[in-house]
């Protein structure tokens, strides 16, 4: 499933416990017919530029919102099964996390939602600009270690695509219980003149709930009392 060259890395975990038989069935049969980048017998997506539009071409979608890392797929899923008019995208590397997803895909017979299973590179670099409402990262691998802090996804380069994907007026949501990630985020968003921050609770001693999206990582953060910083940007102009 995965090419990776060297500027493209992918860190992390791609594969958990052995996927139960359902799993892996619904995983070979079905995940072309749900892959943003159907692949060949190869199994490796093939690669293409893409209008998110197209991926839904028999239904009435009024806008595209993306989620970067969806692990288990939860959030994705409560949103696809609310939003039926919306199309959904989201990425993951880990084989569990997508197995999840389509196996609730298939059972709720969902069609307004796409995976990449892959690196969220290959994704965001072959969308069409200016095509999303919203994008979202929620709680992205936080990388701690001062050694490791390099290998985090919300880096100058990635928030220049991110934001190119926007159309005006649409929103970047993220959250992470790391507070110096957040800060991190904070100070290369700040840069950008072309976005607001609309809502956040940045820093605040208390374990607030401005936004709750149910992920299991959110979970974790407020079972082991961690305060979560949640920060929304507005696009205002292209
Ligand atoms: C800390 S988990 C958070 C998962 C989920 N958003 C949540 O809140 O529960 C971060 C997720 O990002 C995924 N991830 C890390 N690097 C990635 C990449 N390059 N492309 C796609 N997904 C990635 C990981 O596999 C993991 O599932």
């Amino acid at each position: 499933m995965f090419k990776e060259d060297k500027q493209n890395k992918i860190f992390g975990r791609r594969k958990g416990k052995k996927l139960s038989n359902l799993q892996q069935k619904n995983l070979d049969k079905y995940i072309n017919e749900f892959s943003i980048f159907p692949s060949d017998n190869d199994n490796i997506p093939k690669l293409k530029k893409i209008n998110p539009y197209n991926l839904f071409n028999d239904l009435r979608i009024m806008d595209i919102r993306l989620e970067i890392g969806f692990g288990m797929g939860d959030f994705l899923f409560e949103k696809a099964l609310s939003f039926p008019n919306v199309g959904f995208i989201g990425c993951e590397i880990f084989e569990n996390g997508v197995a999840s997803l389509l196996n609730k895909i298939i059972k709720y017979k969902i069609s307004n939602l796409r995976i990449h299973f892959g690196n969220c590179l290959d994704l965001i670099y072959n969308l069409n600009l200016s095509t999303l409402n919203e994008i979202y990262v929620l709680f992205p691998d936080p990388w701690p270690k001062n050694k490791h802090k390099k290998r985090r996804f919300f880096n100058e380069n990635n928030a220049f695509y991110l934001c190119s994907l926007l159309e005006k007026n649409g929103t970047i949501n993220i959250a992470t219980d790391i507070d110096d990630y957040a800060a991190q985020i904070l100070g290369i968003m700040k840069k950008k003149k072309n976005f607001d921050l609309i809502n956040s609770n940045l820093f605040q001693n208390e374990i607030s709930n401005i936004r709750n999206f149910n992920t299991k990582y959110e979970k974790k953060a407020i079972d082991s009392g961690r305060n979560t910083n949640y920060l929304i940007f507005k696009k205002k102009y292209e």
